[in-house]
């Protein structure tokens, strides 16, 4: 754990208008200003703009939460890789579960979509994780581990450098229902042997994996503590600068 750093990551999904934006970033700023984990606000796409100026000179960095894995063309609504790089925005969120179950995503559209952003140059939160159903059929690990594989194919040892994971246990998402620090840590356990199975231990060792899903203020302190959670990805409780603060303060 001591070679990875921990990476708190907010998911603002589709909340925020541009004022909205600028008020929460301003309200944030000081309060992480001194903190030891990476610090990312992934935002809609019209709030992008309006936080890279928000949060230039400051430890913040800032991510979207989709991108599509063709450079251009006739795919109307899309944005690409390319497009955010050039705005200067480092990170992008791909295979969210609301993707995958609201907006068709499949873990091949999720594999292209990592693919494309890491070729961009963009850093990568992959999302992985089972819905309640998987979990009551005793699936979880075989779940995690597929998506974990077809998402990562052909993602070289050298790139995976730009990605994190993130679990993020469907039913736990927006719910309340928050996974035991022991399930968390568990299935962070398991994703990380994936990744040694497929590079190397050197490559599992270091990469950061994420617990999202219902973590806010008072829970994130017993998540982040554990031995194979590397942060966390926050929807929720990173609409308010003071609750987002207090779970960086806990990873940091
Ligand atoms: O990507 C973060 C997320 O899905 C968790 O949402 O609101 O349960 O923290 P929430």
């Amino acid at each position: 754990k001591t070679l990875r750093k921990a990476v708190i990551a907010g998911n603002w999904k589709m909340n925020k208008n541009r004022a909205e934006a600028k008020a929460l970033i301003t309200d944030l700023k000081p309060l992480v200003a001194d903190a030891s984990c990476d610090v990312v606000i992934c935002v809609p796409y019209t709030n992008l703009e309006t936080a890279l100026a928000a949060t230039e000179g400051t430890n913040i960095k800032v991510g979207a939460e989709n991108c599509h894995f063709e450079k251009s063309g006739a795919f109307t609504g899309e944005i690409s890789a390319d497009m955010l790089t050039e705005m200067g925005v480092e990170y992008v969120i791909i295979g969210h579960s609301e993707r995958r179950q609201y907006f068709g995503e499949t873990d091949v559209t999720v594999n292209k979509r990592t693919k494309a952003a890491i070729a961009a140059g963009l850093n990568v939160i992959l999302c992985v994780g089972e819905m309640l159903e998987d979990r009551e059929n005793g699936i979880t690990a075989e779940l995690v581990a597929m998506q974990t594989k077809i998402a990562l194919k052909d993602v070289s040892k050298e790139e995976l450098k730009q990605v994190i994971i993130a679990y993020e246990p469907v039913w736990a998402i927006g719910t309340g229902k928050t996974a035991t620090a022991e399930q968390a840590n568990e299935v962070c356990a398991i994703i990380r042997s994936v990744i040694a199975q497929m590079y190397d231990q050197a490559a599992a060792d270091a990469m950061t994996i994420q617990y999202g899903g219902s973590m806010n203020a008072k829970n994130a302190e017993e998540l982040v503590a554990q031995p194979d959670v590397d942060g966390g990805l926050i929807g929720g409780a990173a609409l308010k600068a003071e609750d987002f603060s207090v779970i960086v303060k806990a990873a940091s």
